[in-house]
């Protein structure tokens, strides 16, 4: 073991000396200083703080100092290394404050920007009401009936009691289809599938009729020449008008709420005899309107007069019942058919034909609620 060395000069070791640990701790201010991140701050600490650094070597000196050098050298050499501490503190709690800054700046998100979303489609309201129609109708025990767009002449006119020279014929503003003597057309209505309904089925038959239907019209606020119906018929032993006026009671309430009634005026139709036009009570005035007459602001939705009209019905002719092969006298029948677009528009205050007819999604997803 050797002993101490007392010819040891603590001014000559070079770590020591008070300029050199002065340039060490420049030296490290510095470099905190110039480190413009985190990561350069590391580096900068581990050359300057750290085990290897000059000062911790400094530090290490101190032990192979003579006892009376100790004290001085020690105190010098730890300032230097608080300061540096310090310093390193400092400059790192400031680098993290710009990190977290930063990161809080690239990294936010603004909430109040639009979502980019793409739109879900929307089903068209003609089809939710001719859906809700025909669970009116399946509720009642009906069966719901389709048929052709392009129908015989024979069914749409002929069977349904309108002969080749009937004038309804004409009035009803048909699609003839070539070439003529295939004798087709767009069907004017579901009339027809009254009769394909009952020879197909036989009686007694409880139907219920969607479709399209096509008529020479020109497309303006309340017309389109392509639109729907839906059509009932039923034919049974002993049925009478209080079976059609109960059963369009039912409809009328089920589709504009309790307590709306229907009403039926004499008419004409080829098919039904008796024939009437049927109404129903305005849903929104209850038909106030028109007990309060001369009133100077008349109910938008009935004008006034306390009646929408909704379509037609009647008794099914005898003359349709044998051309669908029914021939047993003790069987009778009602049959009645409504506009789908009219009643869309009456019951959801849909102005212009327009809106149903174009396919705008902002159209159809108002309706979007509605099951
Ligand atoms: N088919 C007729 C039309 O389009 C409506 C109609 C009236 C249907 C009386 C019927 C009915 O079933 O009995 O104008």
């Amino acid at each position: 073991m050797s002993g101490p060395n007392t010819s040891y000069d603590p001014v000559e070791v070079s770590a020591l000396d008070p300029q050199q640990i002065e340039a060490d701790v420049e030296a490290a201010l510095q470099a905190f200083a110039q480190a413009g991140d985190l990561d350069e701050l590391k580096t900068a600490r581990l050359a300057h703080a750290g085990e290897k650094s000059p000062l911790a070597l400094a530090n290490r000196e101190i032990g192979a100092l003579p006892p009376s050098a100790k004290a001085e050298a020690g105190k010098r050499v730890g300032a230097a290394r608080g300061r540096v501490g310090k310093a390193l503190k400092e400059r790192q709690a400031q680098l993290e404050a710009e990190r977290d800054e930063r990161i809080l700046r690239e990294e936010s998100i603004d909430v109040t920007v639009r979502a980019r979303r793409r739109p879900s489609g929307a089903r068209h309201p003609l089809s939710l009401l001719s859906e809700r129609l025909q669970d009116i109708f399946v509720g009642m025990g009906w069966e719901i009936a389709e048929g052709p767009e392009l129908e015989a002449e024979w069914f749409n006119f002929d069977a349904l009691n309108l002969p080749p020279d009937h004038p309804a014929r004409q009035m009803q503003d048909t699609f003839f289809v070539d070439p003529p003597q295939a004798g087709l057309v767009l069907r004017t209505h579901t009339s027809p599938v009254q009769v394909r309904s009952l020879l197909e089925r036989g009686v007694p038959l409880y139907v219920a009729v969607p479709g399209k239907v096509f008529r020479t019209d020109e497309l303006d606020a309340t017309h389109t020449p392509v639109f729907h119906q839906v059509e009932g018929l039923a034919v049974d032993k002993g049925l009478t008008m209080a079976h059609l006026k109960g059963t369009l009671d039912h409809m009328a309430e089920a589709l504009f709420g309790p307590g709306t009634v229907t009403r039926l005026r004499p008419s004409y139709f080829p098919f039904t005899e008796p024939s009437a036009e049927m109404d129903f009570r305005c849903f929104v005035c209850q038909g106030d309107s028109a007990r309060s007459s001369g009133s100077a602001d008349p109910c938008r939705t009935c004008g006034g007069t306390g009646w929408i009209e909704w379509g037609g019905c009647g008794m099914v002719n005898r003359n349709v019942l044998r051309a669908a092969g029914v021939e047993d006298p003790e069987y009778t029948g009602f049959a009645f058919g409504m506009g789908i677009e009219r009643t869309l528009m009456l019951r959801h205050g849909v102005a212009d034909m327009h809106d149903i007819v174009e396919g705008d999604i902002r159209f159809s997803a108002q309706f979007g609620l509605e099951a």
